[in-house]
């Protein structure tokens, strides 16, 4: 290849990468632009409209959403997230946390953030972690207090707690203020309307009964 060639392909490189791959949510174009979660709501867009910044505060930019754990749920975690209603400071930043609580023997089942890649921190307790990627690899590793990990987006990961005494949790950076989470078996066995049993029995090569009985294990 002629050496402009080679230099032309660089610059378009570098051009995509800033340009295309690995975007995150819309840069703001304001300092901040609190969320006006109290305006009118017939108005959608990818962002929440902001309220006039004379009339922000500070505690706009705090919470003490995080500061307790929520109530454990049927895989006996609870996660708590910041979102514009509990922190509106945090509109257009790109930025969410998380509390995870995840009780003795609980796990947080194999589940995705479409929107965010996450790093998580474990601050008390011990925890069984791991991601796959695209290629169906398996990154799995232990984690003890202060040890962290990172969850890139979009990916399937879990976190379970496989100590016998001690509650596990977890705080994570998350890089949009609106993740998303989708939990692999809820979204597979409980979505409504549901997906068809032969879709299932297909997919997951069991038969009609497995696929009743799995609906039923989580409540439906
Ligand atoms: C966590 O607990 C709160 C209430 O304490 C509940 O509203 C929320 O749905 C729970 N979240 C999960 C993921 O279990």
């Amino acid at each position: 290849m002629e050496i402009n060639h080679i230099l032309l392909l660089q610059f378009l490189m570098g051009l995509f990468s800033l340009v295309g791959f690995g975007k995150s949510d819309p840069n703001p174009l304001h300092d901040y632009c609190v969320a006006n979660v109290k305006g009118p709501r017939n108005f959608f867009s990818n962002l929440v409209p902001c309220i006039n910044p004379d009339e922000t505060s500070v505690s706009h930019f705090a919470t003490s959403a995080l500061s307790e754990p929520g109530d454990m749920n049927q895989f006996n975690f609870n996660v708590t997230l910041t979102n514009i209603n509990n922190l509106p400071g945090l509109n257009t930043l790109g930025l969410a946390m998380a509390r995870a609580d995840i009780a003795v023997n609980g796990l947080v089942p194999p589940h995705s953030h479409p929107r965010a890649s996450e790093v998580s921190i474990l601050l008390e307790g011990s925890l069984l972690v791991g991601f796959v990627d695209t290629s169906n690899r398996l990154y799995t590793q232990r984690l003890r207090s202060g040890d962290c990990f990172v969850f890139p987006k979009g990916l399937i990961h879990f976190l379970y707690n496989t100590d016998l005494v001690n509650p596990a949790v977890t705080i994570s950076g998350l890089s949009s203020q609106n993740p998303g989470a989708q939990i692999s078996s809820l979204a597979t066995f409980t979505s409504k309307p549901p997906i068809p049993d032969e879709i299932l029995i297909k997919a997951f090569k069991v038969n009609g009964q497995d696929v009743t009985r799995i609906r039923r294990n989580f409540g439906g």
